[in-house]
């Protein structure tokens, strides 16, 4: 049995990662920002790291983060990266003061930049020019975690549960599926499913240690998620929308979310982690009845 704690449990991939945890009869602590409400929750504070609150821990991992929906104001913007690289830097602090062995922190495949058209990126790639909010989010998170940390390297999650796909899901559902920009983008997803599994993995494989990309072997072009989602919902998806159409609704970091990223998880495979959704159909499907 492992004893796991985990910031960022309410999450969408934290509520997943501590059922399964439980399930597998391990002992889970979550840390929360509020008054605990169940037994299993501790309360922390980011601002004050108290390492007594992972004392005896064999594994920590890190899933907090502030939303990215949303207008992006600047004080809107400071959030999305204060709660990520003071929270990287607080656990950092709790993990090397009460010893704890084994630290993951979540990040993100924007460490690799916005837009790197067709170019296969894997941990060995370099990080792209230092712009953009979400690359620049991603680096000073990874580097307040520390170099002794695993980095979760996150593709786009997809679960009908939360993140993209529980909000594109209603227009899909209604006949009214799109595909963004040209749709030659990659997008680097990985299944709820797949991005639990690799975190426990992670968690058990001895000297694990810096970037990992949790993204499944076959990243799908934009026009092919929307083909696959459109076939698994069996509906018919419509023409491309036009970034300039959607840049108002999304706010200003639609290009970032929207860039080409064909992300592949070289580590995880060299590792010999076996993804049970390897490709947008099984992903999609397995995401279309996860929970
Ligand atoms: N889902 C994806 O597709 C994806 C892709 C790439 C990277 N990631 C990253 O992976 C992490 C987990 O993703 P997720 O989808 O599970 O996120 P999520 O559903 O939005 O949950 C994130 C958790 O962060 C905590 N949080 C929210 N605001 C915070 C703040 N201001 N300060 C500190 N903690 C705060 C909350 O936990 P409490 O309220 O319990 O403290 C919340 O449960 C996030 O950092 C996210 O950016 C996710």
């Amino acid at each position: 049995m492992q004893k796991v704690v985990i910031a960022g449990a309410g999450g969408l991939i934290g509520t997943a990662l501590c059922a399964s945890y439980r399930y597998g009869g391990h002992d889970v602590t979550r840390l929360v920002r509020r008054e605990p409400s169940t037994a299993d929750e501790r309360r922390w504070d980011p601002a004050d790291p108290d390492p007594a609150l992972v004392d005896g821990a064999d594994v920590l991992v890190n899933l907090a983060g502030s939303p990215l929906t949303g207008r992006w104001t600047a004080a809107r913007t400071e959030l999305v990266r204060s709660s990520r690289v003071t929270t990287a830097r607080a656990l950092r602090t709790m993990a090397d003061g009460a010893g704890t062995p084994v630290f993951l922190s979540a990040s993100g495949i924007r460490w690799y930049g916005i837009d790197r058209g067709d170019e296969e990126l894997t941990e060995a790639s370099d990080p792209g020019p230092y712009e953009g909010v979400l690359p620049r989010v991603a680096r000073d998170w990874e580097d307040a975690a520390g170099p002794g940390a695993v980095h979760l390297r996150l593709g786009l999650v997809l679960s009908r549960r939360g993140g993209l796909l529980k909000a594109l899901l209603p227009l899909y559902r209604a006949g009214l599926g799109m595909r963004f920009g040209k749709g030659q983008e990659f997008w680097s997803h990985v299944s709820l499913a797949d991005a639990v599994g690799a975190i426990r993995f992670l968690a058990k494989l001895p000297g694990a240690g810096g970037p990992y990309n949790v993204t499944a072997p076959h990243p799908a072009r934009n026009r092919d998620f929307a083909a696959a989602l459109g076939r698994a919902l069996r509906r018919p998806v419509a023409l491309g929308v036009p970034f300039a159409v959607l840049r108002p609704a999304l706010g200003g970091v639609a290009a970032e979310v929207f860039g080409g990223l064909n992300v592949l998880p070289a580590r995880l495979e060299e590792a010999g982690f076996g993804f049970r959704h390897p490709d947008v159909d099984t992903a999609i499907r397995a995401a279309l009845t996860d929970g």
